[in-house]
């Protein structure tokens, strides 16, 4: 079997369903179930033998420990994070445990069971850490795409404390020996997407009648990949990544946040139209910005392309329709996410107003 981290999240539960939609291979999944661990995202695997599912903190040695000696699993593909840098910027402890403490804990407890495999299996296992674009910092207009070579310049708590994590990663490959590969995509989007993030914010934030909080002048850049591609990329590097490598992942879809929005509001007027109601996009609200704000951001996926034959299948087009189409048959999800916390946070980022 492997271990999944963090796979009750919203890009670990799409990569834990991918996998046992296309592989008989069972999913070990240890996941604190942090504000952002959904089990309703799993629902789907009820009863199936097949999902072994532990509440736990990968920074628990002990607990980690036992499970890599119960279940022996011939990889880690690694998710669990705090993903959010809105959340990192109110405060950043919770970044430094889990992605920086929580990643050493997690290296040290898979060293020390890698290194008591029998030969053939130590030589084959693999530990798979997910990284971000935003380690790379940000670009400006017009310079070349992210390369695996470009400098580290992370610029938010959040891509500090994944920056630190990826030297952590490659410091035990290059130390240690452990076979790791890191993956470093750019911005997912489509379902199970927590609404605190841009794009189901918006659709959620328009279905409620709510404003559409746009950053500042809109005119940041994102390069947007469909979730399932994501998915579809870290198989991929799992099963033919060279160890010690990394990969950027993403789906050569830049846009500005502004476009976005602009896009959901057709999509939503076109398939859910306000009744009797002008465009969604009344409802845009330019907002403060967010301090420290990355202006810009884009991947160059030509190794992985080249060296192991990935490329996106969904388009923005095919992929963001898709998504809009899911959170409108899923209000029964997105009522239950947005909880009293989830109203907390609202409140503390977009004011008291939007919280209510
Ligand atoms: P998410 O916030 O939706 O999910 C994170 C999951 O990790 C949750 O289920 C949470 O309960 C779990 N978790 C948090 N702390 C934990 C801990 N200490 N122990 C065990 N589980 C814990 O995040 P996501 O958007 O699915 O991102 C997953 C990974 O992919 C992260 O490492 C993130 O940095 C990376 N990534 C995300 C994106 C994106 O656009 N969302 C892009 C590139 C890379
Ligand atoms: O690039 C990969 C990263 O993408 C991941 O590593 C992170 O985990 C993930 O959260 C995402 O980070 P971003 O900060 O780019 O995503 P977010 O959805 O928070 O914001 C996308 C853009 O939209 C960004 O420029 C900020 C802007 N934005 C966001 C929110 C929540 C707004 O304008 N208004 C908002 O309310």
């Amino acid at each position: 079997m492997i271990l999944v981290t963090g796979g009750a999240g919203f890009i670990g539960s799409n990569f834990v369903l991918d996998w046992l939609a296309g592989s008989q291979e069972a999913v070990l999944n240890l996941d604190k179930l942090t504000y952002a661990g959904n089990r309703a995202n799993l629902a789907a695997l009820q009863g199936d033998a097949r999902h072994v599912f532990v509440q736990g903190d990968v920074g628990d040695s002990a607990l980690v420990g036992r499970l890599l000696a119960e279940h022996q699993p011939r990889a880690i593909v690694h998710f669990a994070a705090e993903s959010h840098v809105d959340r990192s910027i109110h405060g950043a402890g919770d970044f430094i445990d889990t992605n920086i403490v929580g990643t050493f804990r997690l290296l040290e407890a898979a060293r020390a069971y890698w290194g008591g495999l029998p030969e053939k299996e130590k030589a084959d296992f693999r530990f798979l850490h997910v990284s971000t674009d935003e380690v790379y910092g940000s670009l400006a207009p017009g310079a070349p795409a992210f390369t695996e070579q470009h400098v580290y310049e992370p610029n938010s708590p959040y891509s500090a404390s994944k920056a630190a994590s990826d030297h952590l990663v490659r410091a035990w490959h290059h130390t240690h020996g452990l076979p790791v590969l890191t993956t470093n995509c750019s911005n997912n989007y489509g379902p199970y997407h927590f609404p605190e993030k841009l794009i189901p914010l918006m659709i959620t934030n328009a279905l409620a009648g709510k404003p559409l909080p746009v950053y500042g002048d809109g005119m940041q850049v994102r390069d947007w990949l469909y979730v399932g591609d994501h998915c579809s990329a870290i198989r991929r590097v799992l099963e033919a990544g060279r160890p010690g490598q990394t990969y950027n992942v993403g789906g050569w879809n830049e846009q500005p946040n502004i476009e976005i929005v602009h896009t959901i509001c057709t999509l939503l007027d076109e398939m859910r139209p306000r009744e009797g109601g002008p465009s969604y996009r009344t409802q845009i609200a330019h907002v403060k910005d967010r301090p420290g704000h990355d202006r810009r951001y884009a991947i160059d996926a030509r190794k992985i392309e080249r060296e192991l034959g990935w490329r996106p299948a969904e388009t923005f087009e095919t992929g963001i329709r898709k998504t809009v189409q899911w959170y409108l048959n899923h209000p029964d999800w997105v009522a239950q996410v947005q909880s009293g916390a989830y109203r907390d946070w609202v409140a503390t980022q977009y004011g008291a107003a939007a919280g209510a």
